[in-house]
């Protein structure tokens, strides 16, 4: 049979594809632009006929029926990180937050510690060879398809057919729901006053020929700004998003001095305009990859001169990092932190930044604090955090005593706190 001819007899309705779904099943789903509206709304309208089933994934952008506290039980959803969509559910208790490194999904998907019967994702047409590419998030989703009974994919126009490890086969689909809408886009972040001092901070310490991994949130865009006077940028990342275009753009990434993939933007997933997954169609400059590979600490480490940036909510005065929960109460995920912070500390001249604004709520708390709140989940750890940045300058932390941490993180401090902080370590004979 053709593979055109095979792609015939799997094309169904979302309808008739949600009806594959059993009881108990995990359906693990696509991250962020990756995630299939039409599949899930369609799982969704059937979620009161089902039982035990879990839906899991990284980073859930819209919020779909299923997210519905009345019909918990039916179909709950599991989060390695919570956005917009999903975090209410698991500060309420009727979701589940599933903690771990964005690197560490694909193996507990294939050694079965987290399960995974279903794959849920968007999808490119089909080529003539037969394959179809999930380049929006092969993150855990390529490992998903590996053991899962039923791979359901949402073919759409719009999904870029991408270069890399990304790529899947017709016959290992279980079932092909046709859509045609445009993904999901989201804008920049918002950049203030204070995101810019930081980024500048943090740019000014990027040299030319770094390899730049950029998180999630308002500062690490607000460096990726500054970067437009740099040269022979590479990217070797998590997410790619809409600033890394801008820098591509502008003409600063070669990608000529990575020690691995040289002269390739690697990600694990997209997120942000039509015009980011229109660059990445058929582009031979952009690889989408898996997360084991992407954000594994020892292969991003091995390019020299790595530089990753990511933000945190809270830090304390060794300069342990809260960077996913305002105490005990889940605010998002480790994502690729932790990943990033070891491969740069690996990597020959790699700098790991951890950006925070110094204050919360209008100045009234500040961000930087003796100990962390009560409850809080450490993100990344007091022996792998290098760098510190707030407006008020940088504390670089690596190999520097407690005392020397401390009197760093003061100094970056909001001034109406310092007196305080300082007070505070004294006592902890942190001074
Ligand atoms: N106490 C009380 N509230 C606090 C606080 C504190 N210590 N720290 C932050 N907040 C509030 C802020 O005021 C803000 O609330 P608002 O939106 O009502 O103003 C909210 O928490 C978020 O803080 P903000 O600094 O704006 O976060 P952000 O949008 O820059 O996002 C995270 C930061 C959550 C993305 C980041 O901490 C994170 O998740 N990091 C881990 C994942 C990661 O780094 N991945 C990287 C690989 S992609």
């Amino acid at each position: 049979m053709s593979f055109q001819a095979l792609y015939q007899t799997k094309r169904m309705s979302a309808a008739d594809a949600a009806q594959l779904i059993q009881n108990n099943d995990t359906i693990v789903v696509g991250t962020a632009a990756g995630e299939p509206p039409s599949l899930l709304a369609a799982l969704s309208e059937r979620r009161r006929e089902l039982s035990d089933v879990r839906v899991s994934q990284i980073l859930a952008l819209k919020k779909y029926g299923y997210f519905d506290p009345s019909t918990a039980k039916n179909v709950r959803h599991a989060a390695y990180f919570l956005g917009g969509a999903s975090r209410a559910g698991a500060q309420e208790g009727w979701s589940d937050f599933v903690p771990c490194s964005f690197s560490d999904i694909p193996s507990m998907i294939r050694r079965k510690q987290t399960p995974s019967e279903v794959v849920f994702c968007m999808a490119s047409p089909m080529d003539d060879k037969g394959y179809m590419s999930l380049g929006l998030s092969p993150d855990y989703c390529m490992a998903g398809a590996s053991v899962a009974r039923a791979t359901l994919l949402e073919v759409n126009p719009h999904v870029p057919s991408t270069h890399g490890d990304c790529k899947i086969h017709i016959s290992q689909v279980a079932g092909l729901t046709e859509s045609s809408d445009p993904i999901i886009e989201v804008g920049a972040p918002k950049i203030g006053p204070v995101q810019e001092a930081i980024g500048k901070y943090v740019a000014d310490l990027i040299p030319d020929g770094a390899t730049l991994q950029i998180g999630y949130g308002g500062i690490p865009d607000a460096v990726v700004r500054q970067l437009t006077n740099k040269r022979d940028l590479g990217i070797h990342t998590e997410m790619l998003g809409d600033g890394i275009l801008s820098l591509i753009e502008a003409g600063v990434v070669t990608n000529t001095r990575k020690n691995i993939n040289t002269g390739k933007v690697l990600a694990t997933f997209a997120l942000g305009s039509k015009k980011l997954y229109d660059f990445m169609d058929k582009n031979p400059m952009i690889e989408m990859h898996p997360a084991d590979v992407t954000n594994d600490p020892y292969l991003a480490g091995q390019n020299d001169n790595l530089h990753a940036i990511n933000a945190t909510l809270q830090v304390d005065l060794l300069g342990q990092c809260g960077s996913e929960s305002l105490g005990y109460s889940p605010f998002s995920g480790t994502g690729g932190q932790a990943d990033f912070v070891r491969a740069a500390n690996r990597s020959n001249g790699g700098k790991a930044f951890i950006v925070v604004p110094s204050t919360a709520k209008s100045d009234t708390i500040s961000r930087i604090v003796p100990v962390l709140s009560p409850g809080t989940f450490v993100t990344t750890s007091k022996n792998d955090v290098n760098y510190v940045v707030t407006e008020y300058g940088v504390a670089q932390l690596r190999g520097k005593s407690a005392k020397q941490r401390a009197e760093a993180l003061i100094a970056i401090a909001h001034p109406n706190f310092r007196a305080e902080l300082r007070a505070e370590a004294s006592r902890m004979r942190l001074l």
